[in-house]
């Protein structure tokens, strides 16, 4: 149920989050570069802050897309709802979640090979749990794609389970971090 207009629409819509995205990690790298110029033996807890810092957007988009997904499912196709809801998974998912997550990658590997040297089990066991995150992310990102062009499958239920994954991984990252068990 699409033509060109609401396509391009549509199109123009996510360069532009994009657009903002990019630059806003643009930015981010040019206040590191100078953070890191200022402080250059005292970079570590500034890389750890800004690694927490792109956590919590990465995990607060994580958290609302599949709740969006569940309010998504409930709306007619073609409605204005349904139409509402594409722009706001769209939007999340480049302006916010992608962005976050690469910078938590880069941030992270950063402070696994300065700090650790990419040793300890707890290190091993967080990045396998990030990768599972990781690819609950590429899944997320699919369905995005799936409900903007009306053929979303699953029911509601389905979303209301896949939110709790991201959660139950969330608990397991931090406790692996903070209390470093093995
Ligand atoms: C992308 C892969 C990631 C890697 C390689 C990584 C690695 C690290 C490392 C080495 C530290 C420093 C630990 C210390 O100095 O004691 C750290 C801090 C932290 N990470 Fe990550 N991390 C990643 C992703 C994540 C994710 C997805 C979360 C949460 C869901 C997370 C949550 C945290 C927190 C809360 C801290 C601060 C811990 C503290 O200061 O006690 N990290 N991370």
């Amino acid at each position: 149920m699409s033509n060109s207009k609401p396509d391009a629409k549509r199109d123009s819509s996510g360069m532009q989050a994009m657009t903002r995205a990019i630059a806003a990690i643009l930015v981010l790298l040019v206040l590191t570069g100078l953070v890191f110029w200022v402080y250059p033996d005292n970079f570590y807890p500034w890389a750890k802050a800004i690694h927490v810092i792109a956590v919590i957007a990465w995990m607060a988009g994580m958290l609302y897309l599949p709740r969006l997904f569940v309010y998504h499912c409930a709306a007619p196709v073609g409605s204005p709802q349904s139409e509402t809801f594409k722009v706001m998974e769209r939007r999340l998912l480049r302006a916010i979640i992608n962005p976050a997550m690469i910078v938590t990658w880069v941030f992270g590997l950063w402070l696994a090979w300065k700090g650790f040297a990419f040793q300890g089990g707890w290190l091993h066991a967080k990045i396998a749990l990030v990768l599972a995150m990781s690819a609950v992310h590429g899944y997320l990102s699919a369905a995005v794609r799936r409900f903007a062009e009306d053929r979303n499958e699953k029911p509601a239920r389905h979303w209301r389970i896949v939110n709790e994954v991201p959660t139950l991984l969330m608990i397991a990252i931090v406790i692996l971090v903070v209390v470093k068990p093995f």
